[in-house]
């Protein structure tokens, strides 16, 4: 017996049906992002073949080197978000400003959204998973042109919604909004994105972390001490493995279907931290709050930090909500 699975946009449409005042705008926003993450994935999984690995040559703003891959999916990005009718402009890791889409129909859209068009690109070259992060929030100011510091430079608890897409073996769409947090598996027979994991709750408990190890040095004690409490749980039958993909969406992923922690801390080099705070830990902390899990950046909430700039980085802990209290307890117990 086929198994009716919901397609993205049936579900948009059902969801739609529960709220007959609603335009259908965010809907028409997350089924522009699901078309742009097809093409992305189209390019992603034949990089090899096509000539599009390696670098552009330039650099971003956070002084990265750009590859061919980022530009693509930023573009394709851009090119949707332009086109439809539900933004008004974005903030892209690859851009050094906001970008307006000046035309009358979008001036006057309710949305604004800001991404990392593919993350974890330095996997890109060696086949590791890599993916896309995004975060939508309302305008405060409209209508007319958005505004960076009224549209974009909010905190992450006012995201109307977030997901990511994780190009891996298959492409999946994981999407939260208030009301819960919904994976779609991309089937290519359709070339549709299929509810595939519905009602996504992150366990409260998990047993790996996630961290870059080489930098253990160059963390605090109370992240060296947390540390070495994972370590050594598997003398106490606590049993924690270490997981780490160096692609931000890969680990964060896994933490939400198994559970666990992840950690960026500061560290000597990167003393306020590495990952951007308004398309990198917004939107997975939005995601991991809704489901059940906790993010922070060790002092406080991540949702609750108040941006001052567009790519600013802050350091990030978020996962199992026992894991990360758990956490939370080196850091209080340090002072
Ligand atoms: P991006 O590819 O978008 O620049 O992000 C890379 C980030 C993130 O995906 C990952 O968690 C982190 O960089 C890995 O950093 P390290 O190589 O320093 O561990
Ligand atoms: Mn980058
Ligand atoms: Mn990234
Ligand atoms: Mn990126």
């Amino acid at each position: 017996m086929y198994k009716k699975v919901l397609t993205l946009d049936e579900f948009t449409i059902q969801q739609l049906r529960l709220f007959p005042h609603a335009t259908g705008e965010l809907s028409a926003l997350l089924r522009d992002i699901g078309l742009a993450a097809k093409r992305i994935y189209a390019e992603v999984s034949r990089a090899g073949i096509a000539d599009i690995l390696g670098a552009t040559g330039d650099t971003n703003i956070q002084g990265e080197e750009v590859q061919q891959l980022d530009l693509f999916a930023n573009n394709q990005l851009i090119a949707v978000l332009r086109h439809g009718m539900s933004c008004a402009g974005i903030a892209s890791e690859e851009m050094e400003d906001m970008v307006a889409f000046d035309d009358a129909v979008n001036n006057n859209s309710k949305y604004v959204v800001m991404f990392d068009p593919l993350d974890g690109s330095s996997n890109i070259d060696i086949n590791i998973p890599t993916g896309t992060i995004f975060g939508i929030y309302r305008r405060i100011s409209s209508p007319g042109a958005p505004c960076i510091l009224t549209d974009f430079l909010q905190p992450g608890y006012r995201q109307v919604a977030a997901g990511y897409v994780i190009y891996g073996p298959s492409a999946m769409l994981v999407y939260a909004t208030r009301r819960g947090v919904n994976g779609f598996t991309l089937d290519p027979a359709i070339g549709e994105f299929c509810l595939s994991h519905p009602n996504m709750v992150c366990p409260e408990n998990g047993s790996t972390y996630s961290i870059n190890q080489g930098y253990f040095f160059q963390y605090t004690s109370a992240v060296q001490q947390y540390l070495a409490f994972c370590q050594q749980g598997a003398k106490k039958s606590v049993g924690y493995s270490q997981r780490y993909v160096g692609s931000m969406v890969a680990d964060v992923h896994r933490t939400l279907l198994k559970g666990g922690i992840f950690l960026y801390p500061a560290t000597a080099a990167k003393p306020k931290g590495k990952l951007r705070l308004m398309y990198e830990c917004n939107p997975l902390a939005f995601i991991l709050t809704v489901a059940g899990g906790k993010a922070t950046n060790g002092a406080a909430s991540i949702l609750h930090l108040l941006p001052a700039s567009l790519h600013e980085v802050t350091p990030v802990y978020m996962g199992s909500a026992n894991m990360v209290s758990a956490l939370q307890g080196f850091f209080s117990a340090s002072g």
